[in-house]
């Protein structure tokens, strides 16, 4: 694989979470893969009054705990690799002129021979990022020239809380880089799955025929987590399901199943694919929203014997909290491939299993030569994608059991990444991190695709707000939602696939 070119990685946020957790090791696995440029550094930039060792001391600990297993207790390498950080910081108020940032990336340029190539990483709260982006322009960091170098702007989410806000932000990243130069993370597409929906579905003959209303009669992602929201509970409060998981990643995800074939595998025309995808989301009417869209949070209970508090009991939430932790919604995409094929979609926390899988529903055979169909046995076929955990694909199909007759059992025909235990899988992040430095945006949403996404949210957040006659349903902890949810689905005895049952009721049975 290609090396990207010398350049110099700054992250702003440089004392933060994320940078511990997920970048710099992302950094330094790419490092023990030789995939980072010959020569490179990377710059940390904060208010914090951190010295170079400090925030050396602080990267090591984070890679020794959050880096690939087998690149944890490589000591030589994590000294050496280490001696490339060096850290800035912006002062107490943050607000200061940038020249000597400016100063100090020119020492590093000069050192590491970078050629003025910079990815500036914004891990910093979103109301930092208009003030950065502005100071870096003041001192000239944002232009690209022949001479200059690259400017890679890449910006954390959340990108907006909704369609205005988006808007805006959009607008003030727009003041000082260009569009191409922005590379807006999503780390769900940073995973190996959710790319590899793009070659299962483009580089074999025999799904893509059969990837449409003919063929399928409904689609269902589920997105669950066994967790609830531990100690983030003040900040969980303020985002919500459908903003924290629907409005970004599963809409991403929507996008990959449900796109035309790009004509090339270039960022614009996959990204032109995807747009189209969230531009034909029908978008609901205020009245659509109680009878298309669920929204609940989980209530006391007891999950394998053991007590869990309700949402609005757990530490920084409300006691009168409306944020839901758990939301399902039924819609359609107005196109010619999926007109009247329903997708469902549902995401929350405290279900009883941590995963996420899209479901594609084939539609029965049209004459059933061998008797009535029976749940369990003789379904239509069904195609699993999971993309966590235990990351691979599963097809559902119809055999018949040997003996006399024709009796007949749905089978799994499965593959799993695991499988391919020679293989090394990366990070999201440490994916992502890569291909900015090479100025592949392909995995990164664009400006048009964010507004697009959070215009198709906007409606069911307006009736949240101001309808007060929306409801907000409880579903105890360790099950799979408020039974509400089962109405959204169409068709007499139908209803979620369950990946598992009920822990809250069902015992602990749980299996995929
Ligand atoms: N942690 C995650 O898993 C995760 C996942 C997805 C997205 N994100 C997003 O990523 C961003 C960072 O998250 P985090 O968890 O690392 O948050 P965090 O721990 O609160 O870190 C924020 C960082 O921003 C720095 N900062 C604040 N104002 C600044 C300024 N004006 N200039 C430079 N640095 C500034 C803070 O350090 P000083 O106080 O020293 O300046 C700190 O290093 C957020 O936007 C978050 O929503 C985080």
């Amino acid at each position: 694989m290609e090396r990207p070119e010398n350049c110099i990685i700054t992250i702003f946020g440089a004392s933060g979470d994320l940078t511990r957790r997920k970048l710099v090791p992302g950094l330094f696995n790419l490092y023990m893969r030789k995939m980072l440029p010959e020569r490179f550094a990377v710059f940390g930039v904060s208010r914090s009054d951190w010295t170079d060792q400090v925030f050396r001391d602080s990267m090591a600990e984070g890679i020794r705990t959050f880096a690939a297993k087998e690149n944890r207790d490589k000591t030589d390498d994590i000294n050496e690799f280490i001696h490339h950080l060096y850290y800035h910081s912006v002062g107490t108020s943050g607000t200061g002129s940038y020249e000597p940032i400016k100063a100090h990336l020119r020492e590093l340029d000069d050192q590491y021979r970078a050629a003025g190539n910079y990815v500036y990483y914004l891990s910093t709260p979103p109301s930092a990022f208009g003030p950065i982006t502005r100071s870096l322009a003041e001192v000239g960091l944002n232009t690209e020239t022949e001479e200059s170098g690259w400017r890679r702007l890449i910006v954390e989410k959340p990108f907006g809380y909704d369609l205005e806000s988006a808007r805006k932000l959009n607008a003030v990243l727009h003041e000082t880089f260009q569009e191409e130069q922005i590379y807006r993370i999503d780390h769900y597409l940073g995973k190996e799955t959710v790319q590899n929906m793009l070659v299962f579905r483009f580089a074999n003959g025999i799904f893509e025929p059969l990837w449409n209303r003919n063929y399928v009669e409904r689609v269902e992602i589920t997105s669950a987590e066994s967790i609830g929201v531990g100690s983030r509970g003040g900040y969980y409060d303020g985002s919500g399901a459908l903003r924290d998981m629907f409005q970004n990643h599963l809409l991403q995800v929507i996008g990959m199943v449900g796109m035309e074939s790009p004509s090339s595998f270039s960022a614009t025309s996959v990204r032109n694919e995807t747009v189209k995808v969230f531009k034909s989301l029908r978008r609901y009417n205020p009245e659509d929203v109680a009878t298309n869209v669920v929204r609940g949070q989980y209530t006391a209970s007891t999950v394998r014997g053991e007590p869990v508090r309700g949402y609005r009991q757990e530490e920084g939430v409300p006691d009168d909290s409306m944020t839901e932790t758990y939301v399902g919604l039924k819609f359609y995409l107005d196109n010619w491939r999926w007109a009247k094929v329903p997708f469902y979609v549902r995401t929350g926390k405290r279900l009883p299993t941590r995963v996420t899988e899209v479901v594609i529903d084939f539609k029965k055979t049209p004459h059933r030569l061998f008797g009535a169909q029976k749940k369990g046995i003789y379904d239509p076929n069904k195609l699993i994608i999971r993309i966590q955990p235990d990351e691979g694909i599963l097809m559902k199909f119809n055999m018949k059991l040997p003996g006399g007759g024709f009796q007949i059992k749905t089978v799994n025909m499965d593959f799993h990444y695991s499988d391919l235990s020679d293989v090394y899988v990366p990070q999201a992040y440490e994916r992502l991190l890569l291909d900015c430095m090479l100025g592949d945006a392909t995995l990164y949403a664009r400006g048009d695709a964010v507004e697009a996404c959070w215009d198709f949210v906007k409606p069911i957040q307006d009736a949240w707000a101001n309808d007060k006659s929306m409801k907000m349903f409880g579903y105890p902890a360790g099950t799979w939602g408020p039974k509400e949810a089962t109405d959204l689905i169409e068709g007499p005895d139908q209803d979620w696939r369950f990946p598992c049952k009920n822990l809250a009721s069902d015992g602990e049975y749980c299996e995929l």
